[in-house]
């Protein structure tokens, strides 16, 4: 029986006790049977806690652009591997078939090696979703380069700390970018990130939207005539399994990012394994997952599952209202998707508008729907269910983190049986488990715990690039043994695993994690602020949203300041990007604080959610009286 592709509930349950009595034998059958390998393994894992260190086909040689192009190219290199849907609608699509991508990767990587760019240095890509954002990061696989991508949302600030945290040499971005009606002028960000950040000696320019821009003589230069001289052919560099392939940068509970780095044999096998199962995808099926490339979802499933798989995958340019609400319904059709990834979040904004932006669509061609990133309510599923899937498309919830690299709860369609807002089953390889604050483990059903993975997995990130030891401590410190995931979760009577949320500081909105301590930093920036607490409180459409408490050091200043509020939300703009914004601020006199000085953020989260019934014990506090006046001038 191949264990690829996973056919019943019966089949699921039999191949998912295989591998846990097997680990290693299960995805060592996976990875021998799917892939070219240019040399296979000496060992199929290496795993000590104590580093952590953790290796996956350690031997093995392979390069995965390989794996993603050159092997589809004899029997479907027509097959078209991207379709570009441009921003306005009016512009053609693109379809890009897997020999124009051979192409296009080849030259890009010519260009990199010219620019002197070799296996191990690292390169920032900070692009709009154009096709050059995932050709750059194949490119960049083509020679063992690490890609490290950075959201085209975020400030010049937040992209100057990422370029320098990795040491990039390189950045490849565009003039500009499209987003609906707006024109974001991204070169002019890169150059002010570029003040401070020495390491970079090249920057590449796609040319997109045709604003003017200024290139730095000797620095910067048009990527278009670089890719016109260079050759169509590039021998894709041979590399070891754990050879890093990409840095990604996701929030944490301090202020630096944390870069997770992943590695090459393992990530190619489970993602290629995850897109396969989760996504039921078959034949000529047109795949869309709607997230961005500058995060893990894109990554995962907008670029490499797809590719390893020879699939069609979907590149879309904007955003779900333009021209109207009826976009992502208007491209399923154009498109005839088969499969939809999308938000949460972009279910709830979608939900809002008139059901006539939908109903105007057939959508016959879906058949399977998933969702990420956040925890989706049961009225967004029902939406979803009843509208876009017609009630005859399964939906894949699927949990997993940039930490994980891939899928790692979720249904398979068509063999889990679905139930609202459950994550439902590890998926086959993952061994989920809920442990308790006194770090054991909650063993059957109809409990909740912190969710912990037991062992580890292909795609594992394996270090948070310069700083094992945060990796160590925030990941493998809480429970011997584990991997902690920082999320909450119950198991119902069935073994449904649902995610309820973080037990840490970050608050994910609108399905992207922010981390409360960069934000807070960025507000502390601020001359007039003596002191911010962030928290999270339940949004209609973001998840959640940013609730701001901040002790002005002048307390005579209104505490109706609006041009305070603004100035505030600029400070966090420019340091962080428009997505950390705060949705309400209250000034304070001063914050509920433990004797040891740390602010009682479970007090402010409760006043800030209305729930002040709740509030409980506040005898620990330094300054209990502080928790009346945050109360009484609450902004509901
Ligand atoms: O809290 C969980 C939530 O998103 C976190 C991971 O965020 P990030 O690294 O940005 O990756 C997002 C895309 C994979 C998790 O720790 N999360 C992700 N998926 C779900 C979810 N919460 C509930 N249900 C999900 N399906």
């Amino acid at each position: 029986m191949s264990n690829y592709h996973i056919k019943g509930l019966k089949e699921y349950f039999q191949v998912y006790g295989m591998a846990v009595d097997d680990p290693e034998q299960f995805w060592e059958e996976i990875a021998e049977e799917n892939f070219v390998w240019r040399k296979y393994w000496d060992s199929v894992l290496d795993w000590d806690f104590e580093k952590p260190e953790v290796k996956w086909f350690d031997g093995a040689q392979l390069n995965i652009t390989e794996n993603c192009i050159d092997r589809h190219l004899n029997h479907h290199g027509d097959k078209t591997a991207f379709i570009f849907e441009p921003n306005d609608p009016s512009e053609a699509a693109e379809h890009i078939s897997y020999k124009d991508l051979h192409k296009r990767v080849c030259k890009f990587a010519n260009v990199l090696k010219s620019k002197g760019i070799k296996r191990g240095d690292r390169v920032c890509i900070y692009l709009p979703m154009i096709p050059e954002l995932a050709v750059s990061m194949l490119a960049c696989a083509r020679i063992g380069a690490i890609h490290s991508v950075v959201f085209a949302g975020f400030s010049s600030v937040a992209l100057s700390t990422r370029i320098n945290d990795a040491s990039c040499k390189m950045v490849i971005t565009s003039d500009g970018s499209y987003r609906g009606t707006k024109k974001v002028d991204l070169k002019v960000i890169v150059d002010d990130a570029l003040n401070n950040s020495p390491s970079v000696e090249d920057v590449l320019v796609v040319k997109r939207t045709g604003c003017e821009v200024v290139l730095k003589e000797g620095r910067d230069e048009w990527l278009a005539p670089l890719l016109e001289n260079s050759s169509i052919e590039c021998i894709a560099e041979t590399l070891e399994a754990e050879d890093p392939l990409f840095i990604l940068y996701t929030s944490g509970s301090t202020g630096k990012p944390k870069g997770m780095l992943h590695t090459t044999a393992g990530y190619m096998v489970n993602v290629a394994y995850t897109f396969k199962n989760v996504f039921q995808y078959k034949g000529d099926d047109v795949f869309w997952c709607s997230a961005d490339i500058g995060w893990i979802t894109g990554h995962s499933y907008t670029v490499y599952g797809p590719l390893i798989n020879g699939a069609t995958s979907i590149i879309y340019e904007g955003v779900p209202n333009f021209p109207d609400w009826g976009r992502f319904w208007a491209l399923i059709d154009k498109h005839q998707v088969s499969q939809l990834y999308t938000a949460p979040t972009a279910i709830r904004a979608l939900a809002k508008e008139n059901l006539s932006y939908v109903e105007k669509y057939k959508l016959t061609s879906l058949k399977v729907l998933g969702t990420v990133g956040e925890p989706i309510n049961e009225e967004a599923w029902h939406w979803y269910n009843n509208n876009v899937g017609k009630k005859d498309c399964p939906i894949a919830d699927t949990w997993w983190q940039t930490e994980t690299g891939g899928i790692m709860i979720s249904p398979i369609p068509f063999s889990t049986p679905t139930i609202p807002t459950f994550a439902t089953l590890p998926l086959p390889g993952i061994q989920a488990c809920l442990m308790d604050e006194q770090g054991k483990e909650i063993k059957g059903n109809r409990v909740e715990g912190r969710l912990c993975i037991k062992f580890p997995w292909p795609s594992i990130a394996r270090t948070i690039w310069g700083d094992h030891k945060r990796y160590k401590d925030t990941y493998f410190s809480t429970f011997e043994n584990k991997y902690f995931t920082g999320d909450r979760a119950l198991r119902d009577a069935t073994g449904y695993y649902r995610i309820t949320g973080r037990v840490d500081d970050v608050i994910i909105v609108s399905g992207h994690n922010l981390g409360t301590a960069p934000i807070e930093d960025a507000i502390n920036e601020h001359p007039a602020v003596a002191e911010s607490a962030i928290v999270g409180f339940p949004h209609d459409i973001k998840g959640n949203a940013l609730y701001g408490y901040v002790t002005l050091k002048d307390s005579g200043l209104s505490i109706d300041n609006d041009h305070l509020r603004k100035e505030i939300n600029l400070i966090i703009t420019e340091k962080i990007g428009p997505i950390a914004k705060l949705d309400k601020i209250q000034f304070t006199s001063a914050l509920p604080q433990t004797r040891s000085g740390k602010i009682m953020r479970r007090i402010l989260r409760r006043i800030a959610s209305g729930d002040v019934d709740n509030i409980g014990d506040i005898s620990t506090l330094i300054n209990p009286e502080t928790v009346k006046d945050v109360m009484d001038n609450v902004l509901l």
